[in-house]
């Protein structure tokens, strides 16, 4: 078990205005910030970052959406990080998330979710990494 997750704030809650809110939720929820920026996805950097999904049928859209504006990623750290911060941010589906979670207060859709959350230890390594040097994780 590590204790480190890695998360993007994605465009919509960017757009709509959540990026404080969200981040203070991940603080005050004990998360300590490892390393943090604003960026963009290109098409290309998107498609490879959500290559797992290539084969769904949702896989064009989300990669249109997650390059269509600025979003936040960050590498967060806390005990039982990836399991606990799954619990913060609810089911990927808003409509089915529950009461206080993260996307059940600011997701838009399924599609437009608000924020990414890596689904194990491994993927949370590889995303991180992704992103941020090891200059930039501390
Ligand atoms: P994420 O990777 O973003 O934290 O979300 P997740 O694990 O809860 O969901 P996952 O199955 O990994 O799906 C990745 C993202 O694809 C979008 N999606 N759209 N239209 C659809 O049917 C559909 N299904 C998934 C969502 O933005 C989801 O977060
Ligand atoms: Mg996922």
């Amino acid at each position: 078990m590590s204790n480190r997750t890695f998360t993007m704030i994605k465009p919509d809650a960017m757009r709509n205005g959540h990026a404080g809110a969200i981040i203070d939720r991940f603080i005050k929820e004990g998360f300590r910030i490892v390393a943090l920026k604003q960026t963009k996805l290109s098409t290309e950097k998107a498609g490879e970052f959500y290559a797992v999904h290539k084969e769904r049928p949702f896989y064009g859209e989300l990669v249109e959406f997650m390059s269509s504006g600025v979003i936040i990623a960050a590498i967060l750290e806390k005990e039982n990080a990836v399991a606990a911060f799954r619990e913060l941010i609810g089911a990927t589906n808003p409509a089915q998330a529950a009461e206080g979670t993260i996307r059940k207060m600011y997701a838009t859709s399924l599609g437009e979710n608000a924020v990414h959350g890596s689904d194990s230890d491994e993927n949370a390594k590889i995303e991180g990494d992704f992103f941020f040097s090891g200059l930039e994780q501390f």
